[in-house]
């Protein structure tokens, strides 16, 4: 009998330190879980379809930096088809062609020291107010000090939609080409 009952004892012991390693586990495991909230501030999601205007500068947020998004006129296209300069090549890689249109997209601060241009729809590009950089309206620069292009963010295609802050093989590729350089 006093067998059985130091046995009973034993077991239920077990059971609630069992049970308590569980509890402070899953707790231990919340705790380092980003919370939800965390996880999708991370990521921003442009639907293409909604920037409707031709040679019209929209202006969105991820994580932080103001993100430049102009669909390009069939003018701008044609322009960019025919032209002779030097930029035509990286011009071209660097569009992402959606919803039957070009669009420039990309971080849209200096990489000279980090000021934001400013868009001049009237001669399709934009002109930094700190040291005078300039850029094409594909986001390719023109006119030092800065030292490339503006940066691309990793973006994911999802039909018409853009997913920033996931990697994928089209963002990928822009890299290798080095239209852009990696900035995940
Ligand atoms: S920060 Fe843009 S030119 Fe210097």
């Amino acid at each position: 009998m006093k067998k059985d009952r130091r046995w009973f004892m034993g077991s239920a012991f077990g059971t609630v330190a069992t049970v308590g390693a569980v509890a402070t586990l899953y707790g231990m495991k919340k705790d380092w879980d980003p919370l939800p909230s965390v996880t999708a501030a991370g990521f921003t999601t442009l639907d293409m379809t909604k920037y409707k205007k031709y040679n019209h500068l929209y202006i969105e947020k991820w994580r932080g930096k103001p993100i430049f998004i102009i669909r390009k006129s069939p003018k701008m296209v044609k322009e960019m088809d025919s032209s002779s300069n030097k930029y035509k090549k990286q011009d071209d890689e660097r569009d992402i062609f959606i919803d039957g249109s070009h669009f420039l997209m990309c971080i849209g601060i200096c990489t000279h020291l980090g000021c934001i241009p400013n868009y001049r729809p009237q001669d399709d590009n934009f002109l930094c107010p700190c040291h005078g950089a300039m850029y094409d309206f594909s986001g390719e620069v023109t006119k030092p000090p800065a030292p490339r292009g503006f940066d691309i963010p990793p973006f994911k295609r999802e039909e018409n939609k853009l997913v920033l802050g996931l990697d994928s093989p089209e963002y990928q590729k822009l890299i290798k080409e080095h239209a852009t350089l990696n900035k995940a």
